[in-house]
């Protein structure tokens, strides 16, 4: 299919070419896994994210056997979208600094992979059951089910732990201003501790 044909004209050709570009997907994304679980150095992030290793070898399978049920060769077809989300991951870790950080980027990384799966998933289940092909719509209900697990497992990682070790780092950078600052309460209340001289015209009416 080229970039500027207009050979997509049926529900068909559409589920096809969704087929290929989320196998485009997965295979994409079994390649950049392997670094996101390097960076990561939260010891449940890091086994969260082998374990959608293993699912994501399992989901490529899975979409071989949707391709081999509808008679097709298993194609990829280069997605954009998973394009630019996997290189933002990579330029936001180019980014950040020090443990938390990077894990926390790691989280955000991963989800916004997850979110683009769910909805690839979503509209081709949708499209499969439209077109009458019940038998692949288990297969790719079983995908939509994990990359779900997947984001949700995500969410509590962030929310128990990795959000909160970045937040403390942060928190902990203000208190070295705190000093400067409470060095100028201190000078404030060393000023207004004096006392101040009333304007001669007050000294007189209070005599
Ligand atoms: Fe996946
Ligand atoms: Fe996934």
């Amino acid at each position: 299919m080229g970039l500027f044909s207009r050979d997509l004209k049926s529900l068909d050709d559409l589920f096809l070419h969704g087929l290929k570009d989320i196998y485009y997907a997965e295979n994409k994304i079994v390649k950049s896994l392997p670094k996101l679980i390097e960076a990561a150095s939260d010891a449940e992030l890091k086994k969260g994210l082998k374990q959608h290793l293993l699912e994501t070898e399992n989901q490529v399978r899975r979409l071989e056997q949707v391709f081999d049920k509808i008679g097709e060769k298993p194609r990829a077809t280069r997605c954009p979208g998973i394009d630019g989300i996997l290189a933002e991951g990579d330029d936001l870790l180019g980014q950040v600094d020090g443990r938390t950080a990077t894990n926390a980027a790691i989280v955000a990384s991963a989800q916004a992979v997850e979110h683009y799966e769910i909805t690839r998933y979503g509209t081709l289940i949708a499209w499969a059951a439209e077109l009458g092909k019940d038998d692949v719509i288990p297969l790719l209900e079983r995908n939509l089910k994990e990359e779900k697990a997947a984001d949700k497992k995500l969410t509590t990682v962030a929310e128990t732990h990795v959000n909160r070790g970045v937040a403390r780092k942060t928190r902990s950078a203000p208190k070295r201003r705190a000093t400067s600052s409470s060095t100028t309460r201190r000078k404030v209340a060393k000023y207004a501790a004096k006392p101040r001289k009333r304007p001669a015209a007050q000294r007189r009416r209070a005599s």
